[in-house]
């Protein structure tokens, strides 16, 4: 048995212990009919209903603990997968390409402040269509893709962009002004656990050269004439359709399964040391 396996037997003889003590009970009170004082007769039900609480309650805590086992965790108490940031940066107006319209609702994307995406004659807004590697500009040579410096931000912020807007004058208090400049510390939204290696740059150069391997592809994927792609074509893999989140959410559950399948339909190494150190 794999030890994740070992380790999943032992978490559910726990949650399942309320359930087996109720159970005991129970069959005591049933044999000892004759012989339980009434007091204990009147206190069985009320075992026995308390004993269902806990469980349903456990049930939801099981609930939560095996879906962020196999996948991401239900989308409760806050685990959403989505950090509040320093500064609202949505990907939609940058990464974004055409009019911005929320796919399920068919309405222009509303920001977290309640902001409608829509231009002063009513029209939805246009994403810039910016690579990602414009941003992201690590993730094509390292192993860590990282996020740009509040320099590149200025670069375009400088100008663009109302003086009114909340998020953007934060952005210039970071990055324009002497006396308050300082780096964002932005808040990690992937993150792998320690004994993990990952590394985005041989997975990008893989996926550029073979795009049949790319999955979600985004809605303006197009192949180069010589049959390859642009870097940008390939994160929607791993990462969803990042261009249209007005925050960046981890939609993959991006769990040893889904690295190993991959690996196996792609004839990559499935030994344990490729990902483990
Ligand atoms: C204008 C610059 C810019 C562009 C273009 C851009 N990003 Fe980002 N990206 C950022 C910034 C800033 C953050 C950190 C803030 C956040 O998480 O929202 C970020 C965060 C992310 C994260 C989450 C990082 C983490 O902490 O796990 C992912 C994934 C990501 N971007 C992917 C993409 C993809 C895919 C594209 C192209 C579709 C893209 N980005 C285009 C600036 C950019
Ligand atoms: C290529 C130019 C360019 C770069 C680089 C750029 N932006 Fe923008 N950004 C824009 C444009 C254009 C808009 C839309 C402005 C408008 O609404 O008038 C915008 C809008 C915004 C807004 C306002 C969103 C809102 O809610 O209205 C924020 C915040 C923002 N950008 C943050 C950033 C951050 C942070 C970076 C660096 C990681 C960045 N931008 C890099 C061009 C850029
Ligand atoms: C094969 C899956 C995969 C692909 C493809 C992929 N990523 Fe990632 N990405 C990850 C994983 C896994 C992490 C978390 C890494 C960690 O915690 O060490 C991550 C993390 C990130 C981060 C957070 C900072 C960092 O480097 O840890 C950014 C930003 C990011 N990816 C951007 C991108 C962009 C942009 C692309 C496309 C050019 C891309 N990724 C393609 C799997 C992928
Ligand atoms: C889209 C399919 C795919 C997914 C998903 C994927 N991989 Fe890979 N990975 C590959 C391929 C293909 C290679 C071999 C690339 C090459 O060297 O040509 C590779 C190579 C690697 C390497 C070796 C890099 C090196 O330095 O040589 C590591 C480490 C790795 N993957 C870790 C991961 C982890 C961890 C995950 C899950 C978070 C993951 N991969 C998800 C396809 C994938
Ligand atoms: C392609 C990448 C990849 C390969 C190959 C791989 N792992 Fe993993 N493994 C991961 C990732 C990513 C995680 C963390 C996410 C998770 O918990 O599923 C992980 C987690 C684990 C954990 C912790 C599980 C837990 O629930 O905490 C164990 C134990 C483990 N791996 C053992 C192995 C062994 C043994 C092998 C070789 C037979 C192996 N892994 C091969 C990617 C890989």
């Amino acid at each position: 048995m794999a030890v994740g396996e070992i380790k999943l037997k032992r978490l559910l003889d726990i949650l399942y212990a309320p359930l087996y003590i109720a159970a005991d009970i129970v069959e005591i009170i049933k044999e000892k009919d004759k012989t339980t004082p009434t007091w204990l007769k009147l206190l069985a039900p009320v075992l026995a209903v308390g004993g269902l609480g806990i469980f349903a309650a456990l049930s939801f805590v099981q609930a939560f603990v095996m879906t962020a086992w196999f996948g991401n965790p239900l989308p409760v108490l806050g685990f959403d997968q989505s950090p509040e940031q320093p500064i609202h940066f949505p990907h939609t107006i940058h990464a974004g390409v055409g009019p911005l319209i929320d796919e399920d609702t068919g309405e222009p994307y509303i920001s977290p402040s309640g902001d409608m995406r829509i231009n002063d004659d009513g029209t939805p807004m246009q994403g810039l269509g910016m690579d990602c590697t414009y941003c992201h500009k690590q993730v094509i040579e390292r192993a860590w893709s990282g996020v740009p410096p509040v320099e590149l931000c200025i670069s375009c912020h400088k100008v663009i962009g109302d003086s009114d807007n909340m998020q953007l004058t934060k952005l210039r208090q970071k990055g324009l002004y002497e006396e308050t400049k300082s780096p964002i510390n932005w808040e990690r939204v992937h993150r792998m656990p320690d004994h993990v290696r990952f590394n985005h740059a041989p997975h990008i150069w893989y996926l550029t050269e073979n795009p049949n391997a790319i999955q979600n592809k985004p809605v303006d994927f197009e192949t180069l004439p010589d049959g390859t792609v642009n870097a940008s074509k390939v994160c929607s893999t791993c990462h969803g359709n990042v261009a249209g989140m007005e925050q960046v959410a981890q939609v993959q559950p991006l769990k040893m399964g889904q690295c190993v399948a991959c690996h196996r339909a792609n004839e990559a190494s499935v030994g344990c040391e490729t990902c483990h150190h």
